[in-house]
């Protein structure tokens, strides 16, 4: 009796303790569309100095601000401007997740 009771108890007590390690992970940061263009154009000129922002740092009317001065940060520091072309596409994608406006 007591090693079979043993047994299931601590096959539930794994399955909690799993159950919670998957809920709870933060390992793997989650941003929209990873597997995506944008996403990877987003990743490549977003990185170099921090890890790339979360869309919902910011509203979509503040984006193209913050985009404007990482541009002037990465002149600063001899890095090209991000392509036209690349700025499209980071702006569709930073605006499209941003946080939503308050009362919207
Ligand atoms: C050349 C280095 C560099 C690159 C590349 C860069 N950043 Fe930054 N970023 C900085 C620095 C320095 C700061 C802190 C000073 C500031 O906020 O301007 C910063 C701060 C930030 C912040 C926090 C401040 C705020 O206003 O919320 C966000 C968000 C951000 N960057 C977004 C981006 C995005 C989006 C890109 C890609 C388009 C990017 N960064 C690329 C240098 C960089």
């Amino acid at each position: 009796m007591l090693p079979n009771s043993m047994t299931a108890f601590s096959g539930l007590l794994l399955a909690s303790l799993l159950a919670s390690c998957t809920q709870e992970s933060p390992a793997v940061p989650a941003y929209p569309e990873m597997d995506g263009e944008r996403f990877r154009v987003f990743a490549e000129h977003c990185s170099s100095c921090h890890a790339p922002p979360k869309p919902t740092v910011h509203v979509a009317r503040e984006w193209p601000f913050v985009i404007a001065r990482m541009q002037q940060h990465r002149v600063q520091r001899g890095l090209g401007p991000i392509p036209a072309a690349d700025m499209e596409k980071i702006k569709d994608y930073l605006l499209e997740y941003a946080k939503a406006e308050h009362g919207r």
